[in-house]
């Protein structure tokens, strides 16, 4: 799809329909984005124009393509234990006050979990947390991760990363201890670090109410796609499914917004987690 080809109205109409299914936001300016991360899958459907591909997703019975098209557009940027600072909170305050209140189990959800280096880096600070305390084998999690991306999702539930992946944000000592080789030289997630983890294709404009609730969510590196009034509907459904004096861990460049009342502010030096109010 050259980019001289993209009729500016074809291209408006196309950023109203990927926000009306996922959300995200695309910029005025982002015709080159659209044209290198679409061309493939326009040959694959015989599409030549983005009038075409806008007029096929228009028609019903298009869920397919429409899939299609969002795995193309979402940015799927992870790495492991991202920015730290989350997961030593985890260990080091959070998990120690569940366990003192007495929660066995805590109910995590990882939101637009990508690859799953999101929640297995969790289930991995579940595990240390475990090793380092005394009596820490009575206390343990579980995690679902979601994302709409079917295909990052598979990846994940997999839990196979080749050695590029593996090096991003893992320590030696953490991939000795929670991977196995395997003979092609990837890496697989040990079964141990899996058990705690499930995984589930949702969009975060469903509604949250068959998710359950939950203890802590992480919800990181997203809501920047969206614009501010998705956000606010977005953590306005996760703070109803938030159990109180539960946690919301947002991206380091992603806040509240017209939330903030709800939320305690807990500062670490490297950034804020979010404490649900009692009241
Ligand atoms: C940049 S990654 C963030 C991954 C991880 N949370 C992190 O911080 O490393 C953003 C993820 O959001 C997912 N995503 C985008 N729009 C979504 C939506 N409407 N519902 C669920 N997931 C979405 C994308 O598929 C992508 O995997």
């Amino acid at each position: 799809m050259p980019l001289q080809r993209i009729d500016p109205k074809h291209y408006q109409a196309f950023q109203a329909l990927l926000e009306e299914f996922c959300g995200i936001v695309l910029g005025p300016n982002k015709q080159y984005l659209v044209s290198s991360r679409l061309n493939k899958l326009m040959r694959e459907y015989g599409l030549g124009s983005l009038g075409e591909l806008v007029d096929r997703l228009n028609q019903p019975g298009n869920v397919e393509l429409r899939g299609k098209v969002v795995d193309q557009m979402t940015t799927n940027e992870t790495q492991w234990f991202r920015d730290e600072y989350p997961f030593s909170v985890l260990k080091n305050t959070i998990f120690p006050q569940f366990m003192d209140s007495g929660t066995r189990n805590v109910k995590i959800w990882s939101a637009a979990c990508s690859t799953g280096q999101e929640p297995y880096s969790i289930s991995m600070a579940i595990d240390e947390f475990r090793s380092s305390v005394s009596g820490g084998a009575l206390f343990d999690g579980t995690i679902i991760g979601t994302d709409i991306s079917p295909t990052v999702l598979e990846q994940a539930k997999n839990g196979i990363y080749q050695s590029s992946a593996i090096s991003r944000g893992l320590s030696p000592e953490r991939r000795n201890r929670f991977f196995e080789r395997n003979g092609d030289g990837s890496w697989c997630v040990s079964k141990d670090i899996k058990s705690r983890v499930s995984f589930k294709n949702f969009n975060l404009l469903e509604s949250y109410s068959l998710l359950g609730r939950f203890d802590i969510i992480f919800c990181r590196n997203v809501l920047i796609y969206f614009s501010s009034d998705l956000r606010a509907q977005i953590i306005g459904g996760m703070t109803r499914i938030l159990n109180k004096g539960g946690y919301l861990v947002l991206g380091s460049s992603e806040s509240l917004g017209i939330h903030s009342k709800s939320y305690e502010f807990v500062k670490y030096n490297a950034g804020v987690i979010y404490k649900l109010k009692d009241d």
